[in-house]
């Protein structure tokens, strides 16, 4: 026998840092449905997927909760594989960056770019973004916040080790360009040529010594590796690499696509394929970014409240409705949206009505026509060639769009053969043949061929929905459910006794969920509100607010400041004298919404330069926790500026 074909795929490693929702789960969810199909299609297939545990946020969050990181992630990690368990992930291997095996190994794979020379002691000077684990340069800031994620940065000033990446641009730049197929969708390798490879790497700082939990550097201990450099090095870890036994390492590198998030493309097209081009490793096939699951249209965040549990939904629904949605409404590669009322309503359409009703309805004839032992064919008409045809055709048309990470197109390519085979019943109106003794071995073939073509589908499905394809052939009797089976319409075991059960997919009242959902999340929205206000400040006294000195002022004139979106220049008039008052409100307030306008002013406040700009006072306004939403304190009224604000 032939070895069979080797398929790698990995997703991205989680931060255990807080529970994972549903935007977390799309990159699993569409890996272990292109991990099953692969499997299905005859491949010998490693699923790599894992948890990517240290850094400084994770060791913030466990000091908050005053217990030892350790213990703070092992939590975590259980609730993640739980939920993986929960969606019916299919990982071949779970790596936790802790475990021991690959803190070895990534000492030694650094141990040996050091000894290389590809790594060099020097000083770091930059800003920092604790949550998003990055350092940034000064240019790559977007209005002094964190490019990537919008929140604060801090200044880093440390005694650092640099990796080499300058050495290597070049190279990566020709393979890039050489393998079109290594970044995709083709816009984001675009976006890292033009926007990072193409204007000049700077050497990557992989070192750090402000926080110790992370894997200590092997050349220098007082150094802990940059938590990136170590969760990458995962993807080959995980297979023995850097160990004494890299058996997998040899059976399954190259990787065959690397499925992550968009937001961190830059780390797995640039830094990874460099430090395997160091230490002189074939680069992964691919790399795929996928686009963002929104709700609301725009991100999932704790503070706004909106974030979708899966866990609920799971309870609620099931797994599988979960990952239909995932995997069917979301076009691969570009941002999709989660919407309650969408979810329910395919759920209905597509799940109860098309193919649970085709379930239904076959079983239903069998028992009723036949006492339920499954008929053979006996002729075959051109309705019938049609059908047969098109569920011959099927699993190539899958096949290639899997090949091609189509994961939408794929599955509907298995619903035109669930609809193609209603319209069958349709077309051949069985219960009009049951009428007719005569046309008994015609109604035998019909229900033969529903049944066959349930088969494909079932087969089909289990890459996706492997909870439905299982009760589906639980329910129809199937029991030859290889891909080679595929090949021809025989696999339905004729004279075999099926016996009808529970519906698959409940028809779901949607006003009754919907509220459900709602209530759900307005709970959560409410929690979230009284978590998140800020804790009242220590008292103070009539006279410490009195030294306060604010006044009403009218706005003249208003203008952006140059090089800031943040930034507006404000001109006001406060009891006839002139001032000018910068406010980092931009965002919020065109210039022009606001000339004319009577605001509130702290008129003693001790001038400033921003931006170059004198800024004499400052403006009140009230804002969200996350700055999502901002209001300047307006006067309803026109009081003269100048009075008073007590
Ligand atoms: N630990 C890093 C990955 C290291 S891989 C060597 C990380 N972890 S994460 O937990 O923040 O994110 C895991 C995955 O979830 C990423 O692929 C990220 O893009 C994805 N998503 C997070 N929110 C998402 C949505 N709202 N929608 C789709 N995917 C999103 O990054």
């Amino acid at each position: 026998m032939s070895e069979k074909k080797k398929y790698y795929i990995t997703t991205p490693i989680y931060y255990p840092s807080e529970k994972l929702h549903i935007g977390n789960t799309y990159t699993t969810v569409a890996a272990d449905a292109i991990a099953r199909f692969k499997r299905l299609s005859g491949y010998d297939v490693m699923l790599l997927t894992g948890s990517d545990e240290h850094g400084q946020k994770i060791q913030r969050k466990a000091e908050e909760k005053g217990v030892t990181p350790k213990a703070y992630v092992d939590e975590i990690v259980s609730g993640i594989k739980d939920l993986w368990k929960m969606m019916n992930i299919s990982y071949d291997k779970f790596i936790r960056t802790t475990d021991e095996y690959h803190e070895k190994s990534v000492q030694n794979i650094v141990q040996k770019l050091y000894e290389q020379g590809d790594v060099y002691k020097g000083a770091y000077e930059g800003w920092y973004c604790t949550p998003c684990e990055s350092f940034w340069t000064e240019t790559q800031l977007v209005d002094g916040k964190c490019p990537d994620c919008g929140r604060p940065v801090e200044m880093a000033k440390e005694e650092a080790y640099f990796f080499k990446t300058t050495k290597y641009a070049d190279r990566l730049i020709k393979y890039i360009e050489d393998h079109p197929s290594f970044i995709q969708p083709e816009s984001r390798k675009n976006e890292m040529l033009n926007n990072f490879l193409r204007p000049g790497l700077e050497d990557l700082c992989i070192s750090r010594t402000t926080f110790d939990w992370g894997i200590r550097a092997p050349f220098d201990n007082k150094h802990v590796i940059y938590v990136w450099i170590d969760a990458l090095l995962n993807y080959i870890t995980a297979l023995g690499y850097g160990s004494e036994n890299d058996e997998l390492f040899k059976k399954y590198w190259p990787c065959d696509v690397h499925l992550i998030g968009k937001d961190i493309l830059r780390f797995h097209t640039i830094y990874w394929p460099i430090i395997l081009m160091a230490l002189g490793i074939e680069l992964p096939k691919q790399v795929f970014g996928h686009g963002w699951l929104l709700v609301d249209g725009g991100k999932m965040s704790k503070s706004k409240g909106n974030v979708v549990d899966p866990v609920v939904l799971i309870n609620e629904f099931g797994a599988d409705p979960v990952r239909y949605y995932l995997l069917h409404e979301i076009p691969f590669g570009s941002d999709g949206v989660f919407n309650n009322e969408i979810f329910i309503k395919k759920v209905n359409s597509d799940l109860a009505n098309d193919l649970g009703n085709l379930v239904s309805r076959t079983a239903a004839m069998v028992e009723k026509y036949f006492d339920g032992i499954i008929p053979g064919p006996s002729d075959a008409e051109p309705v019938d060639k049609e059908l047969i045809k098109l569920a011959l055709e099927a699993p190539k048309k899958v096949e290639k769009n899997i090949d091609n990470l189509k994961i939408p197109e794929a599955l509907d390519e298995i619903w035109n053969l669930i609809r193609r085979s209603n319209k069958y019943i349709d077309e051949t109106t069985p219960w009009i043949l049951a009428k007719d003794e005569s046309k008994k071995a015609r109604l035998g073939t019909v229900l033969y061929n529903l049944l066959e073509s349930l088969r494909i589908v079932s087969v089909l499905l289990s890459a996706f929905l492997p909870e439905t394809s299982g009760k589906i052939n639980k329910q129809l009797n199937i029991h030859i459910t290889t891909w080679d089976s595929l090949k021809s319409f025989d696999g339905t075991k004729i004279g075999s006794k099926l016996e009808k059960g529970d519906v698959i997919f409940p028809r779901i009242d949607v006003d009754e969920k919907l509220e459900m959902l709602n209530k759900i999340r307005e709970d959560q929205l409410k929690a979230t509100q009284q978590a998140s206000v800020q804790p009242i400040k220590d008292e103070i006294t009539i006279d410490e607010f009195d030294k306060l000195d604010l006044r009403v002022v009218k706005v003249l004139a208003c203008e952006p400041v140059k090089k800031s979106n943040k930034l507006l220049k404000l001109k006001i008039d406060l009891a006839g004298e002139e001032r000018q008052v910068i406010s980092g409100i931009a965002k919020y307030y065109k210039p022009e919404d606001l000339i004319g306008k009577y605001v509130v002013l702290v008129a003693n406040l001790k001038p400033v330069k921003l931006r170059g700009e004198i800024s004499q006072g400052m403006i009140l306004a009230a804002a969200t926790d996350d700055d999502s939403k901002l209001f300047a304190v307006t006067i309803p009224g026109q009081l003269p500026t100048g009075s008073q604000v007590r």
